[in-house]
């Protein structure tokens, strides 16, 4: 069986050759800029390695995992210019580089891109995926507004949270491992386990993304450390900070939250404190850990041999571990 470097450099190497279009320049440099910045890789490759569980034609999945990919990418940019994101991979973000419009629109060829690589699916499997892809790019939008709409709200509950990370990033993981099952011809079952893992890691996944923009090491994160914070994004460590906290740390918080001006890192660093205080970390892990482990699960029941599983579950894995 392939392992996973394996795959991963098949993957990166698809990805570098890979030729997005060149003219005008000014469309498609940042798309280059973008795609060459690295990243985990974690969802093409979520999507190979599921694919290769069930065929050793595994190398007809590259396409749609990259597709995965540019997906993705695509919602970052669009994703920075929302947040007012600076940094990326630790680099500067599309719209600082460039501009707004820029990203925008590099942004929409790259969607238009990810279809591209879809259409080499066998015509008998083609319509499903595009449903599918189509209903989980839809809800990555539904998510994201929603993450937008949180940011003025202050009673948004721990339900109403998860159900946003949910459509904003974890149906995309589902997808990923739904893909690779498709591509693979597993059967309805396990197509339907592998969504329910990806969506259960995912938002493990997001919440670790939460925990990871507050408590980050900056050299290794890649992003701005503090910038949920600063925008006052609805994560889940700022709404459980806001039903466990009362008195004087509430007041702080209800404080620094309808704070217009004020420097970065002051706001920053107060707003940690009060999670310390609070114990909202080890709380967040807690969490995080039950979603990874409601994922493995899933995958658990997968009906396939030991060593796929191992090694599907050795990959999971290194998502929980994760530092950037
Ligand atoms: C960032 O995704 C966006 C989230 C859904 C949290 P990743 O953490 O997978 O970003 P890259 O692709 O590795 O940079
Ligand atoms: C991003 O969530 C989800 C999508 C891009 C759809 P975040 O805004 O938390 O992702 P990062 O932290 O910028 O990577
Ligand atoms: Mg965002
Ligand atoms: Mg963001
Ligand atoms: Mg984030």
């Amino acid at each position: 069986m392939i392992s996973i470097e394996q795959l991963l450099e098949k993957l990166q190497a698809e990805i570098e050759s890979h030729s997005y279009g060149e003219n005008p320049a000014e469309l498609y440099d940042p798309i280059k800029y973008m795609m060459s910045l690295g990243g985990k890789r974690f969802r093409p490759l979520l999507t190979l390695i599921a694919a290769s569980i069930y065929t050793n034609e595994w190398e007809t999945a590259i396409k749609p995992a990259m597709a995965v990919e540019v997906f993705h990418n695509f919602t970052l940019m669009h994703d920075d210019i929302m947040d007012r994101a600076p940094l990326r991979r630790g680099e500067p973000t599309v719209h600082e580089k460039w501009n707004a419009n820029t990203a925008i629109l590099s942004g929409d060829v790259m969607l238009i891109r990810a279809y591209d690589l879809l259409l080499d699916i066998p015509k008998e499997r083609l319509r499903l995926v595009l449903e599918r892809f189509n209903c989980t790019a839809g809800e990555v939008c539904e998510g994201q507004q929603l993450d937008m709409n949180f940011e003025t709200r202050w009673d948004v509950s721990e339900e109403e949270y998860l159900e946003m990370i949910r459509l904003k990033t974890s149906v995309l993981l589902g997808f990923a491992l739904e893909l690779g099952g498709i591509i693979g011809r597993a059967d309805e079952k396990s197509i339907k386990l592998l969504y329910s893992a990806g969506e259960n890691i995912g938002i493990g996944f997001q919440l670790k993304d939460d925990l990871l923009d507050v408590y980050g090491d900056p050299s290794k994160f890649g992003k701005q450390v503090g910038g949920d914070i600063i925008s006052n994004k609805k994560t889940f460590l700022l709404i459980e900070a806001l039903s466990r906290a009362g008195g004087d740390i509430l007041a702080d918080l209800q404080r620094w939250i309808a704070m217009e001006t004020f420097e970065k890192n002051d706001k920053v660093n107060a707003v940690r404190d009060i999670y310390e205080a609070l114990d909202i970390r080890s709380f967040t892990e807690e969490k995080i850990k039950a979603y990874f482990t409601r994922g493995i699960d899933c995958l658990k029941q997968l009906d396939i041999d030991n060593d796929r599983k191992t090694f599907l579950l050795a990959f999971v894995q290194q998502l929980v571990e994760r530092e950037k």
